[in-house]
């Protein structure tokens, strides 16, 4: 069963972008399931993936906002804009090693 048919909205055009989603997610959880250095290039490559999926999906996302004229939009960018800058604190804590 797809993630589309669990958590669809019904539209493909925004249905497609969970299937992708949950596989990165499968293949992430994996690589932490190893949980040994052999895994860390892993673990860091599907959570680089998983990153580039989020940013291109909030694109995708925020420009069909923009053509439906969605109502909510500013609110849900507000969303995006957040998580983006909790990603950012989050590799930058990563990167000195305290995260
Ligand atoms: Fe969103």
């Amino acid at each position: 069963m797809t993630s589309a048919r669990v958590y669809g909205s019904g539209h493909a055009n925004l249905d497609r972008d969970p299937d992708l989603l949950f596989l990165i997610l499968q293949n992430l959880k994996r690589a932490i399931d190893i949980g040994s250095d052999e895994g860390a290039d892993t673990r860091a490559l599907f959570g680089m993936e998983l990153l580039a999926y989020a940013e291109a999906h909030f694109e995708h996302e925020e420009k069909l906002m923009e053509r439906c004229q969605y109502p909510d939009a500013a609110a849900h960018k507000e969303e995006h804009r957040r998580f983006r800058m909790h990603n950012a604190e989050c590799r930058s804590s990563a990167s000195r090693g305290c995260g």
